[in-house]
């Protein structure tokens, strides 16, 4: 059975060895991860994914700064073998469901122009392509910005 909790300073050496195979080419390090859950409840909302009770297969986290600001989706991932069984969704839901109570205007994050994947289910749960960053990702690798307004 899969279920969902906070991500604790313990997930982190499983997050960022899975985080190396996922984000080959940038991949965040513990010391990210740990700088990120530090904050977790307050201006972070980091959550895992776990297959029985203690299998990580998945993991997300957002910003937001304040009460009132905007929230940044930073990372969303899950494990091949556990895709399309909803798990991304159900994490999607969750950052956004945290936006609302931080009372955030909007809910903004970026995604590689060719993941066509995840484009459609972030446009699935309502998220809108507003601009196009350059060269974000490297030469050649565009981000797409998405958003999707909350009030
Ligand atoms: C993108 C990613 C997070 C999706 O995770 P997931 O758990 O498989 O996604 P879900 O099962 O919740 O899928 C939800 C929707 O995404 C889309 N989708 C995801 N994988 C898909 C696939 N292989 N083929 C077609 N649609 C797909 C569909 O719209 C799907 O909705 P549906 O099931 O109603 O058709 C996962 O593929 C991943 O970790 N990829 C590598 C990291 C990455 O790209 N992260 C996003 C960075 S912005």
């Amino acid at each position: 059975m899969i279920t969902y909790r906070a991500m604790i300073p313990l997930d982190i050496p499983v997050v960022a060895s899975l985080e190396k195979e996922i984000f080959k080419d940038d991949p965040w390090t513990v010391a990210q991860f740990k700088e990120e859950v530090s904050n977790n409840g307050f201006t972070r909302h980091y959550l895992v994914a776990c297959e029985g009770q203690h299998q990580i297969i998945g993991w997300a986290g957002a910003l937001c700064a304040t009460d009132g600001a905007d929230t940044d989706i930073l990372t969303i991932a899950v494990v091949p073998d556990f895709r399309m069984r909803g798990v991304a969704r159900h994490m999607l839901t969750s950052l956004v469901d945290w936006a609302y109570t931080k009372k955030s205007p909007q809910i903004f994050l970026e995604v590689e122009k060719n993941n066509q994947l995840a484009q459609a289910l972030y446009i699935s749960e309502g998220f809108a392509a507003i601009s196009l960053r350059p060269d974000y990702y490297g030469v050649g690798l565009d981000a797409v910005v998405m958003s999707k307004i909350l009030t």
